[in-house]
């Protein structure tokens, strides 16, 4: 297969492009670099079955034939939706629309990567698919749960009314090699000032709760939902789920860091609990998370240690 991958300089898509070329497939990776780093494909570069277009898929472009669109293009982590709101906002409706519309025109599949933002600060606990989340429209992290719930729409309305193969994955926080170390989300905070021998910053009583899932397993199972048939949400995640503080100790632990933790006030709309409910993805793709929190840890130190020495980091922030 040819494969338009939208956003694969970034963390998720950049894994996504290894997984895919390792399958044999050809990848088209189309991204604007606004939050993806061009180091994240760096060993691509001699790959002859790999392309890369600097685009902007928020306006239109021909990437030739293509078999499959896999839309991962969208900022993220909190710090950098709050940056880039309105680009948030517009990568999620028209650039979602933009991936749909190449994809009726190849008679492509497609595969929107939507998140377990979409279920807001869940109500309902553990969250299943079929939850339709309670979610502020106006707040500040409305630019990203509100376009991903307009993308999650788009999605269903392309296969109503135009016959496309789609697939919805919800992805749950996933962490690993990669990942942004200065984009504020719980693991890269706590390793890079573990690394730092700086205080742990943990918000509002650290009793809040996530879950977190490597991204090798993630992967994997956006990979088996990509061979499924399934067209509603499936979401993928690991369901094993951690108050912020023991986070904090794994952290420790894993890092032999002797920091300390610092509380600060918790964010407005930060959800109290979070952790998916994964029976869909069980029975219908026989997915199941393998890597648990210390052993994921574990396997990303090496990079965080490395981008925490590099001075890239001032560069990042
Ligand atoms: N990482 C997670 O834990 C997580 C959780 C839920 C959902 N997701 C979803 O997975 C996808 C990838 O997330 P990530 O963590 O790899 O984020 P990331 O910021 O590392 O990657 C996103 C990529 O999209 C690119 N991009 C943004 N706007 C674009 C545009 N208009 N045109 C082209 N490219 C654009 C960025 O440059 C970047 O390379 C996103 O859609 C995100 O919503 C991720």
């Amino acid at each position: 297969m040819r494969v338009l991958l939208t956003g694969g300089a970034g963390f998720l898509g950049s894994h996504l492009c290894d997984a895919i070329l390792a399958d044999g497939h050809l990848v088209v990776c189309a991204d604007n670099l606004l939050t993806g780093r061009s180091e994240n494909l760096v060993h691509l570069s001699h790959e002859p079955r790999f392309e890369f277009l600097q685009q902007d898929v928020c306006h239109t472009f021909d990437p030739g034939k293509i078999d499959y669109v896999f839309h991962f293009a969208s900022p993220a982590s909190p710090v950098d939706y709050h940056e880039h709101g309105i680009e948030t906002l517009q990568v999620g409706s028209t650039g979602t629309i933009n991936c749909l519309e190449l994809a009726k025109k190849c008679n492509a599949k497609f595969l929107l990567a939507s998140t377990s933002e979409c279920y807001g600060d869940p109500l309902e606990h553990p969250q299943k698919e079929s939850y339709w989340g309670h979610v502020n429209p106006i707040g500040p992290r409305s630019v990203y749960d509100e376009a991903k719930r307009f993308a999650e729409a788009a999605t269903m309305a392309y296969r109503r009314y135009h016959h496309v193969d789609t697939r919805i994955v919800r992805i749950f926080n996933t962490y690993g090699p990669r990942l942004q170390i200065n984009d504020g989300r719980v693991i890269s905070n706590f390793m890079k000032q573990a690394l730092l021998g700086e205080p742990l910053t943990v918000y509002g009583d650290g009793l809040q709760t996530r879950s977190f899932c490597f991204v090798s397993d993630e992967i994997e199972g956006i990979l088996a939902l990509s061979r499924a048939t399934e067209h509603l949400p499936v979401n993928i995640g690991n369901p094993h789920e951690f108050t912020i503080l023991e986070c904090a100790r794994l952290v420790l632990q894993s890092t032999g860091s002797r920091s300390t933790v610092r509380f600060e006030p918790l964010p407005q709309d930060d959800p109290r609990q979070r952790r998916p409910d994964i029976t869909k993805a069980r029975a219908l793709l026989g997915w199941e998370p393998k890597i648990d929190l210390l052993t994921g840890l574990q396997l990303s130190l090496e990079y965080f240690r490395a981008a925490v020495q590099s001075r890239d980091i001032e560069a990042q922030t």
